[in-house]
């Protein structure tokens, strides 16, 4: 699975129990990053909904949520991948950016990045293909890369990893139905059909997954920007577009008060960090308007299946918290009953 800061990777088996508990048939992931979250909603069987700012998370959603695997021949993306790995390198606008003014990538594996990518959009634009090789090239890309994970550097020395050929692999599609959107939460919000279940994993903090994952970006897009700086970033991060309210301290609270107005759902999910700007009370603040609100606490670095504090309204802790840095809350809101099999399902 692609190095993704934020991703949910340790609290999917907790979200997967949660939305299960639910009852929920319908669902939304606000800001579906990786898609992890949405996927395993998927795979519960619910009709999902993925939506988030960044094209690399649409190429994602496309693949992941939109496709329904049992509709589609599977034959036609073996031979795709089979062909576009066969492609020889040839050097372009991805390894002059991103393997020689930048070293993300070893050139060898630019250069199939530029043939791969060219082709990709000649010969599988318009064809359901199109996402699910996107997808698999971000992957391949991601597991030669020499970087720590984010894209604002790249290692000194070529990490040991980016020596290895590029080479695409079957993304592995789902059996379901869903939806994959890209937009702006705080617009998409009120736009959007009513669901069973929100789930809302917004940005931390003044860290930006546009900056941070420019590469990605541009790799879907397409479009051979300007750049800047030794990164090589994207000129239009600089624009004022491009930025996230949740980004700001300033700004940030108000959207997502904004977007849990406008949102039409009966229960809500909400994953926040401790290292972040909003204080317990004031998430409690932000979803009280859905009834009952339960927050669950998770040591993200070392969570194995133990949840290590539960919080009722009143902020009055239940459970043994460990010691821990790094504690993700999961906020739940929503009808008592609901609210109530949720949090039972998780502290059995
Ligand atoms: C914490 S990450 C979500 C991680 C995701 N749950 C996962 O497991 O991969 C936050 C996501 O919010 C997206 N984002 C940032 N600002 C946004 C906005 N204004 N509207 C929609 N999505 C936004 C980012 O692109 C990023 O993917």
């Amino acid at each position: 699975m692609i190095k993704y800061l934020g991703s949910k990777r340790t609290l999917v088996p907790v979200l997967t129990k949660l939305a299960e508990a639910s009852g929920a048939s319908t669902s939304l992931d606000l800001f579906t990053g990786t898609t992890r979250v949405a996927q395993a909603f998927k795979q519960t069987g619910h009709r999902v909904t993925a939506t988030d700012l960044a094209s690399y998370s649409l190429a994602f959603a496309k693949t992941w949520i939109e496709i329904d695997a049992s509709m589609q021949e599977h034959r036609e993306l073996e031979d795709a991948l089979e062909h576009l790995n066969s492609l020889t390198g040839e050097p372009g606008y991805f390894t002059k950016s991103f393997c020689e003014d930048a070293r993300y990538f070893q050139p060898k594996n630019g250069q199939k990045v530029d043939s791969i990518r060219n082709q990709i959009e000649t010969d599988y634009k318009g064809s359901w293909l199109y996402f699910p090789l996107l997808t698999s090239l971000i992957l391949a890309a991601d597991r030669v890369d020499s970087t720590t994970g984010i894209q604002m550097a790249f290692l000194k020395q070529w990490s040991a990893r980016s020596h290895a050929n590029l080479v695409m692999k079957d993304p592995g599609l789902k059996v379901g139905s869903g939806t994959a959107l890209q937009g702006d939460a705080v617009e998409l919000a009120s736009t959007l059909a009513p669901v069973d279940l929100a789930y809302l994993d917004p940005p931390y903090n003044q860290h930006r997954y546009f900056a941070n994952y420019h590469v990605w970006e541009t790799l879907v897009r397409w479009d051979s920007p300007e750049s800047y700086g030794v990164a090589n970033k994207r000129i239009d991060v600089r624009d004022d577009n491009t930025k996230s309210a949740f980004n700001s301290k300033k700004t940030m609270a108000s959207s997502l008060a904004k977007v849990i107005a406008d949102l039409k759902c009966e229960t809500m999910i909400l994953s926040y960090n401790n290292e972040s700007w909003l204080s317990r009370d004031e998430l409690f603040a932000l979803v009280e308007t859905k009834g009952k609100v339960e927050i669950l606490d998770f040591d993200f670095k070392r969570y194995v299946g133990a949840q290590i504090g539960v919080y009722n309204k009143l902020g009055k802790k239940v459970g043994e918290p460990g010691h821990s840095r790094n504690i993700e809350h999961i906020v739940l809101a929503g009808p008592k009953q609901t609210v109530d099999r949720m949090t039972a399902a998780i502290l059995g």
